[in-house]
């Protein structure tokens, strides 16, 4: 079983060391551990955010715990140099395509939801994320005009075959839990949605025990707010799964709670926490690593079919935050090690 971690920029290292020190402290057998350098801080070291021999070792590894990437120093840099190259590189050369970001409302925390905890607490989401197309990989530029203005452009699109496997992830996913799949998607205004819309409906027919429903985007981000117990499975595409997720962070308490796995058709996953490299708080040990830690479970449940040791990282989770082990981002005032040992704790 051998993992990559990728640790990357800002808060990445201090959030990805709790997970890392949760995962020694299942001592699994054949457990090996694989560092690299990935974002701002392999471009410093490399002068590439995504080093070649980065990518050659997680092509050896089962699977990948990713931190963060991002530095405000790099934003000035041509694009395909950025940090956020590394993990967009990541997910489009490995195949990652579907990204599974789950939102539940821990017992415990519905004073700590931006919503009334009676909304809250019935939140038990899944946004299934399409993670390799969109105006995400499409062709873009910023161009001079004829007249001498300047114009920036990127291009949104989606091929029927990729619609359709993210459609059957979300599906099965539905049909695993309580059988309800809302489609996002804005086909009111956009063509790519619109295909999108017929797409998932032409899938639908191979899952008749689903229940089958479409909502405008705009719509959406409202309903998540309204009355967020209406959704069970949501799939949606990349760009409107980035901004829902973030927002569904929220009506749980933090973003730094949000797990995820982006998975491929074979069993090569990558779990990262949905949230960034936090430049505002990083090197300070005030970051929330509960996201992270929530990732290495998903990693074991996905990637290495370890069920029961994902549940036993789950439960310390939910048993430290019912406890009152909170971060300032959940209004609490403890650091991120603090955090780290609390779960260790209970594991
Ligand atoms: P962000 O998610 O890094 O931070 C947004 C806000 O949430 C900040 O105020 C931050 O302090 C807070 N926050 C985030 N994670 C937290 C945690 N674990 N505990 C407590 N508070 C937390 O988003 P941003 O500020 O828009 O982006 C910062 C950088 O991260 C950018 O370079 C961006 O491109 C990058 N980014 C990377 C990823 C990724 O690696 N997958 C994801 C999102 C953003
Ligand atoms: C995320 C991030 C990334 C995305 C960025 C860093 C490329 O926001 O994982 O949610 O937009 O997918
Ligand atoms: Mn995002």
């Amino acid at each position: 079983m051998k993992i990559a971690v990728l640790a990357g920029d800002g808060i990445g290292p201090e959030v990805t060391r709790e997970a890392v020190r949760v995962l020694e402290a299942l001592r699994l057998p054949g457990l090996v551990l694989f560092e690299g350098d990935v974002g701002g801080m392999a471009y410093k070291r490399h002068g590439h955010p995504l080093p070649a021999e980065t990518l050659e070792m997680v092509r050896g590894c089962d699977a990948i715990l990713f931190g963060a990437v991002g530095d405000p120093d790099c934003d000035g840099l041509e694009r395909h140099l950025r940090p956020e190259q590394a993990i967009l590189g990541l997910r489009k050369e490995l195949g990652l395509f579907a990204n599974l970001r789950p939102a539940k409302l821990f017992k415990g925390l519905e004073d700590a939801s931006a919503l009334r905890p009676e909304v809250a607490s019935a939140i038990d989401l899944l946004i299934v994320r399409e993670l390799n197309g969109d105006v995400y990989f499409g062709e873009k530029g910023i161009r001079t005009l004829a007249d001498g203005r300047r114009q920036g452009w990127d291009t949104m699109s989606y091929a029927e075959d990729e619609v359709r496997r993210i459609a059957h992830v979300g599906f099965r996913a539905a049909k695993g839990r309580r059988g309800k799949l809302c489609s996002v998607d804005k086909a009111n205004v956009l063509e790519t949605s619109q295909l999108w819309r017929d797409v998932v409906i032409e899938v639908a027919k191979d899952y008749p025990e689903v229940e089958l429903s479409h909502m405008y985007v705009d719509n959406a981000a409202m309903q998540l707010v309204r009355n967020p117990g209406q959704f069970d499975v949501i799939v949606t595409g990349n760009l409107f799964g980035d901004i829902l997720s973030d927002q569904a962070s929220m009506c749980v308490g933090s973003i730094g709670l949000l797990a995820s796995a982006s998975l491929s058709e074979g069993t090569m996953g990558l779990y990262e926490p949905i949230h960034g490299s936090a430049p505002d708080i990083a090197g300070r040990g005030l970051a929330n690593p509960l996201a992270t830690i929530l990732s290495a479970a998903m990693l074991l449940r996905h990637s290495l079919h370890l069920e029961d040791e994902a549940t036993r990282i789950e439960t310390a989770v939910a048993k430290a935050l019912a406890d009152g082990v909170r971060g300032g981002d959940l209004g609490g005032t403890l650091g991120t090690t603090a955090i780290g040992d609390a779960v260790l704790e209970r594991l």
